[in-house]
């Protein structure tokens, strides 16, 4: 655990962060959140829910967090300071849970939150390319600031085949062009290899990008978003996680959780629908929540965002 990049924890802490909580206010109601609870925040971020959860929870309660990203560790530690109840900080990932409860011999939880994706903090500032207005960025997008990373994004478009590139741009980005970038891609890297986050916008906005010309989205949109869930595996850690609930929540523990595409939303959807039907679990809402008009008014990246809730039996 925690092998991280050495940072300069003092001037990261006193960073305030940009991203607004999205779907605050119904995920508080939903949890039924109650004084000496234990609640785990797989996706800390920004520590918005979290700190919702403290002013529910303290003093007897525990707070339980993890980030793959230390940056959002260290600033979300020091925003909930003021808060006088146990804390629990891990820079891992979420799907660890059952690693991390062992380790604290903590055999049950009340409640799990997993608001997936990145927050604009990364966004803004990863410094590791997830972002395609950082041209100068390494195209890494590992959320992770640990040493040890699996792959990279660059590694990903520099050997995978022609058709598993496409896949990925299809599954996971959703982009209609995903073969048309696959085949630019798997040519220009016969001349150069990819390193820049640069050498993949120029490519995709040759290719495409007089087809989102007047669109809302830029052209490496989809392309991007579908690169960091491969990197990350991002779907497979999900699945892992939503699976364990039965295991690491209490009778009547919830798990809710926030996803931003259609995919992530199936995903919850079908394994929340397959534990209801082996009797371990319901749903909380059969429709899924959406943010009202003016949270998106006020935050547009809140617009695709979709709550789901389930109750363990
Ligand atoms: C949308 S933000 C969460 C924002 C947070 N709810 C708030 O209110 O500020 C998602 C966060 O989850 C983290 N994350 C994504 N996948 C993760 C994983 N598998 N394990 C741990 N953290 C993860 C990201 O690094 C990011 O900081």
């Amino acid at each position: 655990m925690n092998q991280n990049i050495k940072r300069d924890e003092d001037k990261i802490k006193n960073w305030k962060t940009i991203h607004k909580p999205v779907l605050l206010q119904e995920i508080i109601e939903n949890l039924n959140l109650g004084e000496g609870q234990m609640v785990f925040d797989g996706t800390l971020g920004g520590g918005g829910y979290s700190e919702e959860i403290c002013k529910k929870i303290l003093p007897s309660g525990i707070l339980i967090a993890t980030d793959l990203d230390s940056d959002a560790i260290i600033r979300s530690k020091k925003r909930l300071e003021v808060f006088n109840l146990e804390k629990k900080f891990f820079q891992e990932n979420y799907s660890n849970i059952q690693k991390i409860l062992e380790e604290l011999k903590i055999e049950k939880i009340d409640k799990m939150i997993l608001d997936l994706g990145i927050s604009s903090d990364q966004l803004a500032s990863s410094g590791r390319g997830i972002s395609f207005q950082n041209l100068d960025e390494d195209l890494d997008m590992n959320l992770s600031t640990s040493l040890k990373k699996e792959k990279k994004a660059s590694d990903i478009l520099n050997t995978y085949s022609e058709e598993d590139l496409a896949d990925i741009f299809f599954y996971y980005g959703g982009e209609r062009a995903s073969k048309k970038i696959a085949k630019a891609i798997f040519e220009a890297r016969k001349e150069k290899e990819f390193k820049k986050v640069k050498d993949l916008v120029d490519l995709i906005e040759e290719e495409i990008g007089y087809f989102y010309k007047n669109k809302k989205i830029h052209s490496a949109t989809k392309i991007f978003q579908a690169l960091r869930i491969a990197v990350n595996d991002e779907i497979k850690n999900l699945e892992k996680t939503l699976k364990l609930s039965p295991k690491i929540l209490k009778s009547g523990g919830i798990v809710g959780v926030v996803t931003f595409h259609s995919l992530e939303d199936s995903l919850v959807k079908r394994v929340f629908r397959e534990m209801e039907d082996m009797g371990v679990a319901e749903r909380i809402n059969k429709k899924v929540i959406k943010p009202k008009w003016n949270e998106v008014k006020d935050n547009p990246r809140a617009r695709s965002a979709k709550l789901r809730l389930l109750k363990i039996i």
